[in-house]
């Protein structure tokens, strides 16, 4: 552990099939006036809405509804948003769905009394709120994006092709509590269950794949890594085993709450790869990223060569005995392209709807990060696309 850093996570969990319970504990903190954000209605098929609504109302809260937010959270919804959580001059906004429903309702929160246009002003400048904000609490309802206990908010604008993500620096932005029950999530289709594994995992990976150091963080990632690997093959098999999509819904927060990136440089490549392609393609999150997984991780490996290795053998346990280096780092991949393809993820971006003359503009909209094992130029990410392709 050679970096400096603070760590502070002040968002409140109450997880378990109890959990909803809670939020009779939360509510009685805030003032009267709730704006109820969700997404395109599976929470008034599987009964979440009536369940939550119940409690709202027992607990006198004047409630306004925010519904219809999409996967990849639009800004055109945003600024939809904003007006409706003015003219009620909410108190809590309060997220009950997946990671574009908590993303989205943080980035009301730092809007809903911002003076500027919250875009230019948070994703484009990435500047910090200096206005008031509203709290936010959740309840999750898909297991994957760790957006319940950190302060990213990824919103899309489809006009100029730019998805973006802000993780603010301030943990003020991050829910006051977050309700994780693993059986709301049991609803989930196969495809989105599947592709919020792999974001989990890659999470992990984003954080894994940097630095040189011995450093604690990397050690949580390998048991999380393992623990992901072991509940999503029961998973899998079994989806409504409970115990393994308990796990797989707590190791996601852990992926993503911001300790393993702590005294870390972090890499952030595959993602700034997916979120370029989402722009395009409108694509699900974890499954822009399974795309390009592989092609970027061969790639990069020979830059990071010994925590490859490391990977293979503590993630992947193959037996480096006799083996060159790289031998052993190119079977912990293919081991990795073993269990992505156990999985169903999709493994090309072809299939997400992405075509050869879009790559250019896809590799333009890429955001270049510099924590990695390489720094790559604009014709290293255009070959890496088209290797996905
Ligand atoms: O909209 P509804 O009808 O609720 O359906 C959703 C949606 O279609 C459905 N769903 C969610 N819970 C369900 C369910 N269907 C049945 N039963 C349930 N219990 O699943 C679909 C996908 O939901 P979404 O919220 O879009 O998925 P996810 O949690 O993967 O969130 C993706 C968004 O999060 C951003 C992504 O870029 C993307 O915009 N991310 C946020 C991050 C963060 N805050 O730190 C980090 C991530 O890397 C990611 O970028
Ligand atoms: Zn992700």
């Amino acid at each position: 552990m050679l970096g400096n850093f603070a760590y502070c996570n002040p968002t409140k969990l109450y997880f378990g099939e109890d959990s909803l319970n809670y939020l009779n504990t939360e509510l009685p903190k805030y003032g009267s006036n709730v704006v109820l954000v969700y997404g395109g209605g599976s929470i008034k098929k599987n009964g979440i809405y009536d369940a939550v609504m119940e409690i709202l109302e027992k607990n006198g809260k004047n409630i306004a509804e925010i519904s219809g937010v999409m996967p990849n959270p639009t800004l055109t919804k945003l600024y939809e948003g904003i007006e409706t959580a003015r003219s009620h001059q909410a108190d809590l906004l309060l997220a009950v769905g997946g990671g574009s429903v908590c993303d989205y309702t943080k980035a009301l929160s730092v809007s809903v009394n911002c003076q500027e246009d919250p875009w230019e002003k948070y994703y484009l400048k990435f500047e910090e709120p200096d206005c008031r904000l509203i709290p936010v609490g959740c309840v999750l309802t898909m297991a994957g994006t760790g957006s319940e206990m950190n302060s990213g908010a990824v919103i899309t604008n489809r006009e100029t092709k730019q998805k973006i993500g802000h993780v603010f620096a301030s943990e003020e932005i991050m829910p006051r509590f977050s309700i994780l029950n693993p059986r709301f999530t049991l609803t989930l289709p196969h495809y989105q269950m599947v592709s919020g594994i792999y974001d989990i995992f890659n999470h992990i990976c984003e954080q894994y794949f940097s630095g040189e150091d011995d450093n604690t963080s990397d050690y949580i990632s390998e048991a999380l890594m393992k623990s992901v690997i072991h509940s999503s093959r029961i998973a899998i098999q079994n989806p409504e085993d409970y115990e393994a999509r308990s796990n797989i819904m707590w190791a996601a927060t852990w992926a993503l709450n911001t300790l393993i990136s702590r005294g870390k440089s972090t890499d952030w490549m595959v993602h700034m790869l997916g979120q370029a392609v989402g722009a395009y393609t409108d694509a699900t999150h974890g499954m822009t990223l399974s795309a390009v997984s592989l092609p970027y991780y061969q790639y990069i490996m020979p830059y990071g060569l010994s925590k490859f290795c490391r990977f293979a053998v503590n993630v992947w346990e193959v037996n480096p005995a006799g083996k060159a280096d790289e031998q052993v780092a190119r079977e912990g991949l293919s081991c990795m392209e073993v269990w992505m393809k156990e999985l169903g993820l999709t493994m090309n971006l072809h299939e997400l709807g992405a075509t050869e003359e879009m790559l250019h503009g896809i590799a333009n909209g890429t955001i270049i990060m510099e924590g990695g094992y390489k720094v790559l130029n604009h014709d290293e990410v255009l070959e890496i696309l088209k290797n996905s392709l």
